[in-house]
């Protein structure tokens, strides 16, 4: 919960954001605790194809988070997240626009995204900001023993 300004522009993260990260993706319903955030978080600042940036309000607290990478074809996000109290106040389409233009300097030219089946709010929120739904099924298999149990 935070009352203060948003700063004018998302930073790029670092290692030391992983608390307030897990409190944002944990208050926006991103956490899963299968899914250590610290993992994640690492994963993507180590990565040359990956990035995360995070918002912050004028007292250094974490309003917004998006992840950004690609895979050598398409651009995905991952981690969109505003703090509930400043949600609907512009910072998630400014957010998706961040994670698009770092995409677009990367080559990408196609984004695509996963959002739950039932998560209607969030379709719409996407179909809102141009994204199409596409009729494909999405498969997993595990190919490691996953972070949380290493
Ligand atoms: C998704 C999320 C980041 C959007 O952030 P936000 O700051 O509320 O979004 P904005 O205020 O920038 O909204 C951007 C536009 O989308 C519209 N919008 C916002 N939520 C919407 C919704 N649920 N359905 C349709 N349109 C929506 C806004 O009216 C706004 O329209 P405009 O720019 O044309 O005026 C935020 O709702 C959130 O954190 N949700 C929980 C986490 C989550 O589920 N993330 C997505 C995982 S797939």
């Amino acid at each position: 919960m935070t009352t203060n300004a948003p700063k004018p522009a998302p930073r790029t993260a670092t290692l030391d954001d992983i608390p307030a990260l897990t409190t944002l993706w944990q208050e926006t319903g991103l956490y899963r605790p299968y899914n250590p955030p610290e993992w994640d978080v690492r994963f993507a600042l180590e990565s040359k194809e990956a990035t995360l940036f995070v918002w912050e309000d004028n007292s250094d607290n974490i309003i917004g988070s998006v992840m950004a990478g690609h895979d050598g074809h398409r651009g995905w996000v991952y981690y969109m997240a505003v703090t509930p109290s400043l949600q609907k106040s512009g910072l998630g389409r400014r957010l998706m626009e961040v994670g698009e233009n770092w995409l677009r300097d990367q080559g990408v030219w196609r984004m695509q995204l996963m959002v739950r089946a039932d998560n209607h709010a969030m379709q719409d929120f996407y179909r809102h900001l141009g994204y199409r739904a596409c009729d494909v099924t999405v498969m997993q298999k595990d190919i490691n023993t996953p972070p949380a149990d290493r």
